[in-house]
């Protein structure tokens, strides 16, 4: 009889353990009670002292969505691979309303494994982190979901991809307000903030689908011809109603980057984002982009 009990408590304790795994994660999300009723104004026109750095981004509030196309990762032998037809994540930046910015704005939360910089204008050095990856802060929260996410479309180059995924939360998240440890308490669980920018950031990625925006107007990459910057422009614009930055190296002739520029009314992570023309120029040339076929190997196809 008493092991009849026990057997059932068992049982009970392992399903609650599994419905808990299967359905349950861990909330990540800020406290904004205290935002209620405060004034709604975008980051860099507020008219009116923005009182509450949880309740609006007040550091930062410039804040750029930024893509890489890359033709191949260099750790495609570990599974490291692109995802056929999209671009990738680079990172959520805060710039300063006049287009200046921080870095590392707070290294209690330095998760970089190798800083860059790793030293600071004010000469502050950046040690490098050598605790527990990023990865693992995911995974203590249950989201396999985002962690799959990130792994098919926030891709390295080099480098494994938690490396990349703690330098964007330890150089930039640190220096936007919004995501300040501060705006999660009571009741604060360590990295919350961090899992939730990751989320904050594949959130706004989605906002862009660069490939599919371009390849929709006839521009797809190719290794016989060119582009010229007005053409790829002109479909971006077409679509977002705004100029992102376009990026290019080899003295302006290769696309490899664009940045989507905004002010956002409230949190980064639950506000509204307004796309706003670029304030940087672009590196590009006006004529004679190449926009390169990736590696064939170097991609796989993604589901999401
Ligand atoms: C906008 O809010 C910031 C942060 O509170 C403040 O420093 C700035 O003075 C405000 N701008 C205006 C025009 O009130
Ligand atoms: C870079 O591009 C500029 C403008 O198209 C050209 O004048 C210059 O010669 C180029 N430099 C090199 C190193 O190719
Ligand atoms: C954004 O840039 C486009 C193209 O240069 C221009 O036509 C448009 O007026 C700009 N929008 C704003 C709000 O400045
Ligand atoms: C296209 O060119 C790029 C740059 O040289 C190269 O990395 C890539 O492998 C090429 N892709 C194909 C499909 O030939």
């Amino acid at each position: 009889m008493l092991s009849l009990i026990s057997l059932a408590a068992l049982v009970s304790v392992v399903h609650a353990k599994f419905h808990y795994l299967s359905t349950q994660n861990l909330p990540t999300y800020p406290n904004t009670e205290a935002c209620i009723g405060l004034p709604v104004q975008y980051s860099c026109e507020n008219t009116t002292v923005l009182t509450n750095s949880c309740c609006n981004v007040v550091q930062g509030g410039l804040v750029l969505q930024t893509q890489y196309w890359d033709t191949y990762t260099g750790l495609e032998s570990q599974g490291q691979l692109l995802p056929r037809g999209s671009w990738t994540i680079h990172g959520l930046w805060p710039d300063n309303c006049d287009g200046s910015f921080d870095q590392y704005c707070d290294l209690s939360r330095q998760y970089d494994p190798t800083p860059s910089p790793s030293t600071l204008p004010d000469g502050t050095t950046v040690p490098s982190y050598k605790g527990p990856s990023v990865r693992t802060f995911i995974q203590d929260f249950g989201r396999y979901d985002l962690l799959k996410y990130m792994d098919a479309y926030w891709i390295n180059q080099g480098a494994p991809n938690e490396d990349f995924w703690a330098h964007e939360f330890s150089k930039h998240a640190t220096c936007t307000s919004t995501f300040d440890v501060a705006c999660y308490e009571p009741g604060y669980q360590g990295h919350q903030e961090v899992v939730n920018f990751y989320e904050t950031v594949t959130k706004v990625f989605q906002m862009y689908p660069t490939y599919n925006m371009l390849a929709s107007a006839g521009i797809l990459p190719s290794n016989t011809s060119t582009y010229t910057l007005s053409q790829i422009t002109n479909a971006l614009y077409s679509q977002i109603g705004a100029v992102p930055y376009l990026g290019c190296y080899d003295n302006g002739t290769i696309l490899d980057e664009v940045w989507y520029f905004h002010h956002v009314i409230g949190t980064e992570q639950y506000g509204h984002f307004k796309t706003l023309n670029s304030t940087t120029p672009s590196s590009c040339t006006e004529n004679g982009i190449w926009y390169y076929e990736r590696t064939a190997t170097s991609e796989q196809v993604v589901s999401y």
